[in-house]
């Protein structure tokens, strides 16, 4: 079988890693890919997404994974210019795409479809935003569009609402778009991750992801400085009611409107006092959640996604570990405000147990491995109990070193003591 994934980050490589350990044989590709995945999967040399369709059906791919969002969005869209062109294509269409690339369309979703979710507002203009609010702090303040994870922000008084609108409605730092007013929501939040294929869905490990910058989720968010996963997350109970009230409704919700899904659906949950209610979709895996979610998947990942793209929910291929894994994000120099290419990356080597997947590296011409952007390491280790993937997972990332290393100490720690 010969697959393609699109994206670079450390999500892609833990994804690419999956598929490499599936059972048959494999041959994967990688666009654009990173130094680290071209150890697994071949670089494709192509610079656009149309000539990446027509490279595609020129070398005879099986099979296309996309592992980052923002070209199921692009022209096109990557799954759409797969359908032309055959391709089976594991991510879903342009238009059910905007359920994580329009914020106000996937308010309307929900709300349509009678899914859990925070009241919000949709405004155009920086004073209908504040009308909207009507000093009701917390706030929470949402730019309709992607935005590399920095379109929310959680208000807690008029001041950080008004440098966030300022921000979007003046500086337009996101380019022309409107906010969403949002009632602030409090609780635990948990990241679910369904395959969807058509009108079915499987439920994988549920995890958390660490936001902030700094040990005790202090400081400024980030793309996510740490994850943990288990079953054990949550309470089954908690998970059925989940599959319940938000993932099949949501699946029915996809079929009613006539948005076909054949992917990762991701689902942002916050456990409230009123019970789950989502926060957001992602139309792909998580990150970094995916790193700390594959090593606990066996089985046939290639086939799965294979035959989830061609239209069969293959749930027979894949078993789930039961234990819990954790991984610890190592960041650049002045992330997440900026980040430093070129500082070298001492203490690579992975112990037993451990994984290390690369997200912003590249490797010199020399063979050293040097920082290459704002996250730059992914450092996992799974055991049957949180205590000792805690301890394995810090330990495994103890020895690996680079100039401005930034790192959290509490990860699969925090939310559980
Ligand atoms: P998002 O990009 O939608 O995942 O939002 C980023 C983070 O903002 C979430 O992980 C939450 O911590 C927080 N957030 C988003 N929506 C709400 C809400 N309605 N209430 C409280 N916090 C929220
Ligand atoms: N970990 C959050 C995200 O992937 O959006």
């Amino acid at each position: 079988m010969r697959i393609l994934v699109v994206g670079k980050g450390g999500r892609e490589h833990a994804l690419v890693r999956a598929l490499a350990e599936s059972p048959g044989p494999c041959e994967l590709f990688c666009f654009p890919g990173s130094d680290a995945i071209f150890e697994l999967a071949k670089p494709v040399p192509v610079t656009g997404l149309e000539s990446l369709i027509d490279w595609m059906q020129a070398h005879a791919i099986d099979l296309c994974v996309a592992g980052e969002e923002s070209y199921l969005v692009k022209g096109e869209g990557l799954a759409n210019l797969c359908a032309k062109a055959g391709i089976p294509c594991w991510g879903p269409p342009k238009e059910s795409a905007q359920l994580e690339a329009s914020k106000e369309f996937a308010k309307g979703f929900l709300l349509r479809n009678g899914i859990p979710t925070a009241r919000a507002t949709a405004c155009a203009t920086y004073d209908e935003a504040l009308a909207a609010i009507a000093g009701d702090y917390p706030t929470v303040l949402k730019f309709d569009g992607l935005a590399a994870g920095k379109g929310v922000a959680v208000c807690p008084d008029e001041a950080a609402a008004i440098a966030f609108l300022d921000e979007v409605f003046i500086q337009r730092r996101f380019g022309a778009g409107r906010v969403l007013v949002e009632q602030c929501l409090t609780g635990p939040e948990v990241s679910v991750f369904a395959a969807i294929v058509d009108d079915q869905h499987l439920i994988f490990t549920p995890a958390r992801d660490y936001k902030r910058i700094g040990d005790g989720d202090t400081g400024p968010n980030t793309g996510g400085m740490g994850a943990v996963a288990s079953r054990q997350l949550i309470p089954q109970q908690m998970l059925t009611r989940i599959e319940t009230e938000i993932v099949r409704p949501t699946v029915a919700g996809l079929r009613r409107e006539g948005l076909p899904y054949r992917g990762f659906l991701y689902f942002g949950i916050m456990l409230t006092a009123e019970g789950p209610q989502v926060i957001e979709y992602n139309c792909r895996f998580g990150d970094p959640e995916c790193q700390a979610v594959m090593p606990l998947v066996r089985g046939d990942m290639a086939g799965f996604c294979l035959a989830g793209a061609k239209g069969g929910l293959r749930g027979d291929l894949l078993t789930f570990d039961e234990g819990w894994s954790v991984c610890i994000i190592l960041a650049s120099a002045g992330y997440p405000e900026s980040s430093r290419n070129g500082d070298e990356i001492a203490g690579l080597e992975a112990t037993p147990g451990t994984r290390i997947y690369h997200a912003g590296t590249r490797k010199t011409a020399a063979g050293h491995w040097e920082t290459q952007g704002g996250r730059v390491l992914a450092v996992v280790a799974g055991a049957p109990t949180r205590a000792e993937a805690v301890a394995r997972a810090h330990a495994a990332a103890d020895p690996i070193h680079f100039a401005g290393l930034q790192r959290r100490r509490d990860i699969g720690i925090l939310h559980f003591s």
